[in-house]
């Protein structure tokens, strides 16, 4: 009998712990899916001594007008607390990291790239990752942005929010935004 090669054996050495691994990844994908839903409130703060919001750049001859107060080009960095009712005072769950920049020429839409992590319930430390577009004027009633990933229970997560402004205070810009989620995960 032939005895294997070296070229053969060193080809099955580096395969097998891979296609394991690929394995164990498909048991997880071939589970079925789970539907959850989420309800919040994202407190976007801009005003006082510990905004949640903070305003970090903006291009060249892009000045805030009464008209215009996030100006194309507007990066933000949050770090926004998310609550189970409207109230600033009602239960925390978690908070939403990241930021958002104005990405709307003629009018206001924002693109936000943020981290949603829960803090309390079932799903505490689980985080889901919303990238996309905003687009506030246009949809003041409801939006709808992607899900596109998560954390923890949310692994490999998709789906969308919903999103209503429930609040927002023309001068200071501080908003309270209503979030409906539906999340697909295994
Ligand atoms: C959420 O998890 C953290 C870290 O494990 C823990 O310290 C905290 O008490 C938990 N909160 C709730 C409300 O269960
Ligand atoms: C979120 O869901 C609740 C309960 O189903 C509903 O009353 C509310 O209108 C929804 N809000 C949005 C922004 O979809
Ligand atoms: C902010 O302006 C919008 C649109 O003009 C209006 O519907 C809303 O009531 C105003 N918010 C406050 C707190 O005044």
């Amino acid at each position: 009998m032939r005895t294997p090669s070296l070229l053969l054996l060193a080809i099955l050495l580096t395969v097998a712990p891979v296609s394991l691994q690929s394995a164990a990844h498909t048991t997880e994908l071939l589970r079925p899916e789970k539907t959850t839903h989420l309800r919040f409130f994202l407190h976007d703060t801009l005003s006082g001594k510990d905004p949640s919001a903070v305003f970090v750049a903006r291009g060249a001859n892009r000045e805030p007008k009464p008209d215009d107060p996030v100006p194309f080009s507007s990066l933000y960095a949050t770090d926004d607390v998310l609550t189970e009712g409207p109230e600033r005072h009602s239960k925390v769950v978690g908070n939403a990291q990241g930021l958002y920049i104005s990405s709307g020429r003629r009018q206001l839409s924002l693109v936000l790239g943020m981290d949603f992590e829960l803090t309390d319930g079932p799903f505490n430390g689980s985080a889901f990752v919303v990238y996309s577009r905003n687009p506030v004027a246009a949809h003041p009633g409801g939006r709808e942005l992607a899900v596109v990933g998560g954390r923890g229970e949310f692994r490999m997560a998709r789906g969308y929010a919903l999103l209503r402004t429930h609040y927002l205070d023309n001068n200071t810009g501080d908003a309270i935004i209503e979030y409906n989620v539906t999340l697909l995960r295994h």
